[in-house]
């Protein structure tokens, strides 16, 4: 299902309030690899139903070139999903990638934004399946339930983790969300990070980690974001166009972790097909099946950010 988008890269996903019409006018210029158009908690209370038929029309009428296009509705716990999903799919559905679900709870809440978005695309014509699922896993409860909110639709393309809502759901005593704290010994998070990626990974899904408030701080957010990508993660939301910069850098891999992966598999056919062994010296270090498996996974990442292979020196 929503075919297009699902294995397009996420390095970096600019959320970009869609109450107003400078952000939004902006928003197709920074190249993110991700955009998302957010009726959610960037939006005023106020703004939150006209902002709807500004998404739609800045949907349809600027140029998103072929990024992942993403809309962030209301949670379920709001009087304003249903309508958020009608009249963004309803009028912008056929440029619109995905709808993204903030403070997913349970995997019956991903079941009823599915069969939702099935009655609005048989509604406006279009293939049922049209438009993906981002799920934002950012309450305990979420947590609790992430493997099974993972598993819950053949639409989820994408889980996020949310650390502001997920440290006030914790009840964390810290007041800026998706950073570093200083005084505890070692990375609060890495259990959250973990978890949330493993059912991500189990279920086929993009894995992307959530906010850095600090925006102005473009070195910290550098040195955040080695921690989700080290793990795995495929990217994180930016902010601002400068996050978004440091962002397509940081999960890319590097010109030499693609040249060596490549330089791994090589070795690895030829061992395996020519010489009939599974494990064989490379350098200094011995490979086997699971060495291609990573080898692998660096390839796709590198090719989904436009590394080519170098050439022989
Ligand atoms: C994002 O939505 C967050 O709460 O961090
Ligand atoms: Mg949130």
């Amino acid at each position: 299902m929503s075919a297009r988008s699902r294995d397009l890269p996420r390095r970096s996903c600019l959320s970009t309030p869609a109450s107003s019409e400078r952000f939004l006018a902006k928003a197709p210029t920074v190249p993110a690899d991700m955009t998302f158009l957010d009726l959610e908690d960037s939006v005023a209370p106020l703004e939150k139903v006209a902002a709807r038929a500004k998404a739609v029309d800045a949907i349809k009428n600027l140029d998103w070139d072929d990024r992942v296009l993403c809309v962030r509705v209301n949670a379920w716990d709001t009087k304003w999903t249903y309508g958020d999903v009608i009249e963004v799919v309803g009028g912008a559905g056929e440029r619109l990638d995905e709808i993204m679900l903030p403070k997913v709870q349970t995997a019956a809440e991903v079941v009823a934004l599915d069969l939702l978005l099935t009655q609005v695309e048989q509604n406006v014509g279009l293939p049922v399946g049209h438009i993906g699922i981002e799920a934002q896993i950012e309450t305990t409860r979420g947590l609790i339930n992430v493997d099974d909110i993972c598993a819950a639709s053949p639409r989820l393309e994408a889980i996020i983790f949310g650390p502001a809502d997920f440290a006030a759901s914790m009840e964390m005593p810290v007041l800026t969300g998706g950073v570093q704290i200083p005084e505890y010994p070692g990375d609060h998070f890495n259990y959250v990070f973990s978890r949330i990626l493993m059912a991500g990974r189990a279920n086929g899904l993009q894995v992307i980690d959530g906010p850095f408030l600090l925006v102005r701080d473009l070195d910290k957010l550098r040195d955040f974001a080695q921690r989700t990508r080290i793990l795995g993660y495929d990217g994180k939301w930016a902010l601002t166009p400068d996050q978004v910069q440091v962002l397509n850098e940081v999960y890319s891999p590097t010109q030499e972790q693609f040249d060596r992966a490549h330089a791994i598999l090589e070795a690895y056919r030829k061992a395996t097909e020519e010489q009939r062994q599974g494990a064989v010296m490379f350098g200094d270090e011995m490979i086997d099946e699971a060495s291609r498996k990573m080898a692998t996974k660096f390839v796709t990442r590198g090719l989904r950010a436009g590394l080519k292979r170098s050439e022989p020196a």
